[in-house]
Protein backbone atom coordinates (compact mmCIF):
# COMPACT_ATOMS: atom_id res chain seq x y z
CA UNK A 1 0.00 0.00 0.00
CA UNK A 2 0.95 3.69 -1.00
CA UNK A 3 0.73 5.09 2.46
CA UNK A 4 2.33 8.68 3.16
CA UNK A 5 3.81 10.20 6.78
CA UNK A 6 0.34 11.66 7.82
CA UNK A 7 -1.17 7.75 7.55
CA UNK A 8 -3.04 8.33 4.32
CA UNK A 9 -3.42 5.35 2.10
CA UNK A 10 -3.09 6.31 -2.16
CA UNK A 11 -5.73 3.90 -3.45
CA UNK A 12 -6.96 6.31 -6.39
CA UNK A 13 -4.55 7.22 -9.50
CA UNK A 14 -5.73 10.26 -12.17
CA UNK A 15 -3.87 9.66 -15.45
CA UNK A 16 -3.41 12.98 -17.73
CA UNK A 17 -3.94 11.73 -21.47
CA UNK A 18 -2.82 14.77 -22.56
CA UNK A 19 -2.36 18.72 -22.32
CA UNK A 20 -4.84 18.97 -25.41
CA UNK A 21 -8.08 20.46 -25.51
CA UNK A 22 -10.74 21.24 -27.91
CA UNK A 23 -12.16 24.05 -25.60
CA UNK A 24 -10.29 27.04 -24.35
CA UNK A 25 -11.16 27.42 -20.77
CA UNK A 26 -9.79 30.60 -19.61
CA UNK A 27 -9.36 29.45 -16.25
CA UNK A 28 -7.53 26.59 -17.15
CA UNK A 29 -5.22 27.25 -20.02
CA UNK A 30 -2.63 30.14 -19.36
CA UNK A 31 -3.20 32.80 -21.10
CA UNK A 32 -0.14 33.37 -23.34
CA UNK A 33 0.52 30.83 -25.95
CA UNK A 34 0.60 27.71 -24.59
CA UNK A 35 3.04 24.83 -26.73
CA UNK A 36 0.79 21.43 -26.05
CA UNK A 37 3.46 18.56 -25.35
CA UNK A 38 4.33 16.84 -28.92
CA UNK A 39 3.33 13.43 -29.28
CA UNK A 40 6.46 11.43 -28.29
CA UNK A 41 6.85 12.79 -24.74
CA UNK A 42 3.52 12.02 -23.82
CA UNK A 43 3.23 7.79 -22.15
CA UNK A 44 2.21 5.92 -25.20
CA UNK A 45 -0.44 2.82 -24.28
CA UNK A 46 1.70 0.13 -23.39
CA UNK A 47 3.74 2.86 -21.23
CA UNK A 48 0.15 3.99 -19.59
CA UNK A 49 -0.61 0.54 -18.76
CA UNK A 50 2.44 -0.84 -17.84
CA UNK A 51 2.82 1.90 -15.17
CA UNK A 52 -0.71 1.56 -14.35
CA UNK A 53 0.25 -2.08 -13.09
CA UNK A 54 2.62 -0.93 -10.95
CA UNK A 55 0.38 1.24 -8.86
CA UNK A 56 -2.18 -1.28 -9.31
CA UNK A 57 0.10 -3.78 -7.58
CA UNK A 58 0.64 -1.17 -5.16
CA UNK A 59 -3.26 -1.49 -4.01
CA UNK A 60 -4.73 0.79 -6.47
CA UNK A 61 -8.27 0.37 -6.73
CA UNK A 62 -9.36 3.05 -8.75
CA UNK A 63 -8.30 4.88 -11.48
CA UNK A 64 -9.56 8.61 -13.39
CA UNK A 65 -8.52 9.31 -16.77
CA UNK A 66 -8.29 13.61 -17.24
CA UNK A 67 -6.62 15.64 -19.96
CA UNK A 68 -6.45 18.51 -21.17
CA UNK A 69 -9.50 16.48 -23.01
CA UNK A 70 -8.68 12.58 -22.36
CA UNK A 71 -11.19 11.88 -25.56
CA UNK A 72 -9.14 14.14 -27.92
CA UNK A 73 -6.26 11.69 -26.92
CA UNK A 74 -5.35 9.93 -30.41
CA UNK A 75 -5.99 5.77 -28.91
CA UNK A 76 -8.16 7.69 -25.91
CA UNK A 77 -10.40 4.58 -26.99
CA UNK A 78 -7.52 1.43 -26.40
CA UNK A 79 -6.27 2.94 -23.46
CA UNK A 80 -9.46 3.05 -21.93
CA UNK A 81 -10.54 -0.87 -23.07
CA UNK A 82 -6.59 -1.85 -21.66
CA UNK A 83 -7.15 -0.17 -18.41
CA UNK A 84 -10.55 -1.70 -18.28
CA UNK A 85 -8.83 -5.12 -17.76
CA UNK A 86 -7.07 -4.32 -14.55
CA UNK A 87 -8.88 -4.68 -11.30
CA UNK A 88 -10.01 -0.88 -10.91
CA UNK A 89 -13.07 1.14 -11.19
CA UNK A 90 -12.48 3.24 -14.09
CA UNK A 91 -13.70 6.57 -14.80
CA UNK A 92 -13.09 9.69 -16.36
CA UNK A 93 -13.46 13.16 -16.84
CA UNK A 94 -14.54 15.11 -19.87
CA UNK A 95 -15.83 18.07 -21.48
CA UNK A 96 -18.53 16.13 -23.55
CA UNK A 97 -17.56 17.47 -26.50
CA UNK A 98 -16.91 13.93 -27.90
CA UNK A 99 -19.14 11.22 -25.70
CA UNK A 100 -21.06 10.42 -28.24
CA UNK A 101 -18.61 9.26 -30.10
CA UNK A 102 -17.09 6.53 -27.06
CA UNK A 103 -20.62 5.42 -25.73
CA UNK A 104 -19.78 1.98 -26.91
CA UNK A 105 -16.56 1.99 -25.85
CA UNK A 106 -17.41 3.08 -22.36
CA UNK A 107 -19.83 0.46 -22.41
CA UNK A 108 -17.99 -2.23 -23.16
CA UNK A 109 -14.95 -0.83 -20.71
CA UNK A 110 -17.86 -1.28 -17.99
CA UNK A 111 -16.98 2.87 -17.28
CA UNK A 112 -20.49 3.18 -15.54
CA UNK A 113 -19.75 7.43 -13.77
CA UNK A 114 -18.31 10.31 -15.58
CA UNK A 115 -17.37 13.73 -14.18
CA UNK A 116 -18.35 16.91 -16.84
CA UNK A 117 -17.17 19.80 -17.37
CA UNK A 118 -19.87 22.43 -17.62
CA UNK A 119 -19.99 26.48 -16.01
CA UNK A 120 -22.85 27.50 -17.36
CA UNK A 121 -26.47 26.77 -18.98
CA UNK A 122 -26.48 29.56 -20.93
CA UNK A 123 -24.99 29.27 -24.69
CA UNK A 124 -23.73 32.45 -24.95
CA UNK A 125 -21.56 32.44 -21.54
CA UNK A 126 -20.19 28.87 -22.52
CA UNK A 127 -18.79 30.62 -25.45
CA UNK A 128 -17.23 33.63 -23.81
CA UNK A 129 -15.86 31.49 -21.42
CA UNK A 130 -14.78 27.96 -23.75
CA UNK A 131 -13.97 30.38 -26.20
CA UNK A 132 -16.04 27.76 -28.70
CA UNK A 133 -19.89 27.12 -29.69
CA UNK A 134 -20.37 24.12 -28.54
CA UNK A 135 -22.79 24.47 -25.74
CA UNK A 136 -25.65 22.19 -27.28
CA UNK A 137 -23.44 19.47 -28.42
CA UNK A 138 -22.18 18.98 -24.64
CA UNK A 139 -26.22 19.63 -23.16
CA UNK A 140 -26.96 16.81 -25.63
CA UNK A 141 -23.75 14.71 -24.86
CA UNK A 142 -24.69 15.16 -20.82
CA UNK A 143 -28.45 14.07 -21.59
CA UNK A 144 -27.63 11.14 -23.59
CA UNK A 145 -25.02 9.54 -21.14
CA UNK A 146 -28.00 10.24 -18.51
CA UNK A 147 -30.43 8.19 -20.94
CA UNK A 148 -27.90 5.31 -21.27
CA UNK A 149 -27.95 5.12 -17.47
CA UNK A 150 -24.05 6.03 -16.89
CA UNK A 151 -23.63 8.04 -13.07
CA UNK A 152 -23.28 11.50 -14.63
CA UNK A 153 -21.57 14.19 -12.35
CA UNK A 154 -21.46 17.80 -13.92
CA UNK A 155 -18.58 20.02 -12.39
CA UNK A 156 -19.46 23.79 -12.15
CA UNK A 157 -16.22 25.98 -11.34
CA UNK A 158 -18.08 29.06 -9.70
CA UNK A 159 -16.68 32.35 -10.09
CA UNK A 160 -17.86 35.26 -8.53
CA UNK A 161 -19.43 37.21 -10.78
CA UNK A 162 -19.04 35.60 -13.85
CA UNK A 163 -21.31 32.22 -12.79
CA UNK A 164 -22.91 32.19 -9.41
CA UNK A 165 -26.44 33.69 -10.34
CA UNK A 166 -26.60 30.73 -11.99
CA UNK A 167 -26.44 28.23 -9.22
CA UNK A 168 -30.29 28.05 -8.59
CA UNK A 169 -30.42 27.33 -12.29
CA UNK A 170 -28.38 24.03 -11.97
CA UNK A 171 -30.55 23.50 -8.92
CA UNK A 172 -33.33 23.32 -10.82
CA UNK A 173 -31.98 21.25 -13.43
CA UNK A 174 -31.65 18.44 -10.98
CA UNK A 175 -35.53 18.74 -10.10
CA UNK A 176 -36.19 15.67 -12.84
CA UNK A 177 -33.10 15.19 -13.86
CA UNK A 178 -30.96 12.43 -12.88
CA UNK A 179 -27.76 14.40 -12.43
CA UNK A 180 -25.38 15.00 -9.70
CA UNK A 181 -23.98 18.86 -10.02
CA UNK A 182 -21.07 19.47 -8.13
CA UNK A 183 -20.33 23.17 -7.97
CA UNK A 184 -16.09 23.00 -7.50
CA UNK A 185 -14.57 26.83 -5.54
CA UNK A 186 -12.37 28.23 -7.83
CA UNK A 187 -8.78 27.67 -7.78
CA UNK A 188 -5.67 29.34 -8.21
CA UNK A 189 -3.26 28.23 -10.84
CA UNK A 190 -0.51 29.64 -13.04
CA UNK A 191 -1.80 32.48 -15.27
CA UNK A 192 -5.65 31.38 -14.97
CA UNK A 193 -6.77 35.05 -13.46
CA UNK A 194 -7.72 34.00 -10.11
CA UNK A 195 -8.17 36.33 -7.15
CA UNK A 196 -9.43 35.85 -3.80
CA UNK A 197 -12.65 38.01 -4.58
CA UNK A 198 -13.43 35.79 -7.56
CA UNK A 199 -13.76 32.52 -4.90
CA UNK A 200 -17.71 32.50 -4.27
CA UNK A 201 -17.74 29.91 -0.99
CA UNK A 202 -19.25 26.89 0.41
CA UNK A 203 -20.88 28.96 3.03
CA UNK A 204 -22.05 31.69 0.25
CA UNK A 205 -23.01 29.24 -2.40
CA UNK A 206 -25.49 27.37 0.87
CA UNK A 207 -26.86 30.67 1.50
CA UNK A 208 -28.07 31.21 -2.05
CA UNK A 209 -29.54 27.82 -2.08
CA UNK A 210 -31.54 27.72 1.03
CA UNK A 211 -32.78 31.06 -0.09
CA UNK A 212 -35.59 29.21 -2.46
CA UNK A 213 -35.06 25.71 -1.58
CA UNK A 214 -34.99 22.89 1.23
CA UNK A 215 -31.16 21.56 1.67
CA UNK A 216 -31.40 17.99 2.94
CA UNK A 217 -27.46 16.94 3.71
CA UNK A 218 -26.68 13.47 2.70
CA UNK A 219 -23.30 11.38 3.46
CA UNK A 220 -19.68 11.52 2.86
CA UNK A 221 -17.52 9.34 2.48
CA UNK A 222 -14.07 9.82 4.46
CA UNK A 223 -12.58 10.39 0.70
CA UNK A 224 -14.92 12.43 -0.99
CA UNK A 225 -13.45 15.76 -1.85
CA UNK A 226 -17.53 16.78 -2.29
CA UNK A 227 -20.03 17.69 0.54
CA UNK A 228 -22.73 16.49 -0.43
CA UNK A 229 -26.90 17.74 -0.89
CA UNK A 230 -30.13 17.68 -2.35
CA UNK A 231 -33.33 19.62 -2.30
CA UNK A 232 -36.36 17.78 -1.41
CA UNK A 233 -38.05 16.33 -3.91
CA UNK A 234 -35.67 16.69 -6.92
CA UNK A 235 -34.50 13.37 -8.51
CA UNK A 236 -30.58 14.87 -8.67
CA UNK A 237 -28.32 15.70 -6.10
CA UNK A 238 -25.48 18.17 -5.54
CA UNK A 239 -22.70 18.67 -3.86
CA UNK A 240 -19.94 21.80 -2.83
CA UNK A 241 -16.31 20.81 -3.43
CA UNK A 242 -14.92 23.44 -1.00
CA UNK A 243 -11.00 23.43 -1.57
CA UNK A 244 -10.19 27.04 -0.90
CA UNK A 245 -12.77 27.71 2.29
CA UNK A 246 -12.89 24.18 3.83
CA UNK A 247 -9.74 22.04 2.52
CA UNK A 248 -10.45 18.51 2.72
CA UNK A 249 -6.79 17.24 2.12
CA UNK A 250 -7.12 15.00 5.62
CA UNK A 251 -8.77 11.91 3.90
CA UNK A 252 -6.61 12.40 0.70
CA UNK A 253 -6.35 8.92 -1.52
CA UNK A 254 -5.21 10.40 -4.98
CA UNK A 255 -2.09 10.56 -7.04
CA UNK A 256 -1.56 12.01 -10.49
CA UNK A 257 0.22 11.13 -13.51
CA UNK A 258 0.36 13.82 -15.75
CA UNK A 259 0.48 12.89 -19.20
CA UNK A 260 4.07 13.32 -19.90
CA UNK A 261 4.80 10.78 -17.55
CA UNK A 262 5.81 12.87 -14.16
CA UNK A 263 3.90 12.22 -10.55
CA UNK A 264 2.76 14.42 -8.95
CA UNK A 265 1.63 13.45 -4.75
CA UNK A 266 -0.90 16.65 -4.97
CA UNK A 267 -2.33 19.10 -7.07
CA UNK A 268 -1.01 21.83 -5.86
CA UNK A 269 2.84 20.05 -5.52
CA UNK A 270 5.78 22.27 -6.70
CA UNK A 271 7.38 19.13 -7.51
CA UNK A 272 7.13 16.62 -9.83
CA UNK A 273 8.86 12.91 -10.12
CA UNK A 274 9.74 11.96 -13.88
CA UNK A 275 8.48 8.19 -13.82
CA UNK A 276 8.23 8.13 -17.72
CA UNK A 277 12.15 8.47 -18.20
CA UNK A 278 13.20 6.41 -15.74
CA UNK A 279 10.81 3.97 -17.01
CA UNK A 280 12.02 4.59 -20.32
CA UNK A 281 15.79 4.12 -19.01
CA UNK A 282 14.53 0.34 -17.82
CA UNK A 283 14.67 1.54 -14.20
CA UNK A 284 12.88 0.13 -11.18
CA UNK A 285 9.93 3.42 -10.47
CA UNK A 286 8.82 1.84 -7.48
CA UNK A 287 11.18 3.67 -5.40
CA UNK A 288 10.20 7.13 -6.71
CA UNK A 289 7.15 6.71 -6.46
CA UNK A 290 7.24 5.83 -2.63
CA UNK A 291 9.93 8.72 -2.32
CA UNK A 292 7.51 11.06 -4.30
CA UNK A 293 4.12 9.73 -1.88
CA UNK A 294 6.81 10.39 1.50
CA UNK A 295 7.53 13.96 0.59
CA UNK A 296 3.23 14.90 0.45
CA UNK A 297 2.81 17.72 2.14
CA UNK A 298 0.52 18.00 4.77
CA UNK A 299 -2.20 20.48 3.34
CA UNK A 300 -2.32 22.05 -0.11
CA UNK A 301 0.98 21.35 -1.36
CA UNK A 302 2.35 23.10 1.68
CA UNK A 303 1.70 26.15 -1.00
CA UNK A 304 -1.05 28.28 1.04
CA UNK A 305 -2.45 28.63 4.20
CA UNK A 306 -5.84 27.55 4.55
CA UNK A 307 -6.64 30.95 4.47
CA UNK A 308 -7.22 31.71 0.72
CA UNK A 309 -7.73 35.58 1.16
CA UNK A 310 -3.84 35.84 1.70
CA UNK A 311 -2.96 33.86 -1.66
CA UNK A 312 -0.50 35.49 -3.52
CA UNK A 313 -0.63 34.25 -7.03
CA UNK A 314 2.78 35.38 -7.78
CA UNK A 315 4.25 33.79 -5.24
CA UNK A 316 2.33 30.01 -6.69
CA UNK A 317 4.85 27.69 -8.58
CA UNK A 318 2.25 25.06 -10.11
CA UNK A 319 1.45 24.23 -13.51
CA UNK A 320 -1.91 25.64 -15.14
CA UNK A 321 -4.54 23.15 -14.89
CA UNK A 322 -4.57 22.01 -18.47
CA UNK A 323 -1.14 20.23 -18.00
CA UNK A 324 -1.68 18.87 -14.66
CA UNK A 325 -4.96 17.54 -15.67
CA UNK A 326 -7.92 18.08 -13.07
N1 LIG B 1 -10.63 25.91 -10.22
C1 LIG B 1 -11.53 24.94 -9.96
N2 LIG B 1 -11.77 23.91 -10.78
C2 LIG B 1 -11.09 23.87 -11.93
N3 LIG B 1 -11.14 22.99 -12.96
C3 LIG B 1 -10.23 23.39 -13.88
N4 LIG B 1 -9.60 24.51 -13.47
C4 LIG B 1 -10.13 24.83 -12.27
C5 LIG B 1 -9.91 25.89 -11.35
N5 LIG B 1 -9.02 26.84 -11.59
C6 LIG B 1 -12.06 21.87 -13.01
C7 LIG B 1 -12.57 21.60 -14.38
C8 LIG B 1 -12.83 20.13 -14.38
C9 LIG B 1 -12.13 19.61 -13.15
C10 LIG B 1 -11.21 18.50 -13.44
O1 LIG B 1 -11.41 20.70 -12.61
O2 LIG B 1 -13.76 22.29 -14.63
O3 LIG B 1 -14.18 19.84 -14.28
FE1 LIG C 1 -10.51 21.92 -21.75
FE2 LIG C 1 -11.51 21.23 -19.38
FE3 LIG C 1 -9.51 22.94 -19.49
FE4 LIG C 1 -11.91 23.67 -20.38
S1 LIG C 1 -11.38 23.13 -18.25
S2 LIG C 1 -9.94 24.03 -21.41
S3 LIG C 1 -12.67 21.79 -21.19
S4 LIG C 1 -9.44 20.82 -20.10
Amino acid sequence: MITDTYNRVHNYLRISLTDNCNLRCFYCMPEEDYEFTPSAKLMQVDEIEAIAKIFVAQGVNKIRLTGGEPLVRKGADEIILRLSKLPVNLTLTTNATRLHEFVDVLEQANVRSLNISLDTLQPEKFQLITRRNLFDKVFENIHLLINKNFHVKVNVVVMKGLNDNEINDFIEWTKDTNVHVRFIEFMPFESNRWTSNKVFTLKEMLETIAKKYKIITLQNDVHDTAKNYKIENHTGTFAVISTMSAPFCSGCNRMRLTADGKMKNCLFSKKETDLLTAFRNGEDILPLIYKSILSKEKELGGQFTTDFKNIHTENLHNRSMISIGG
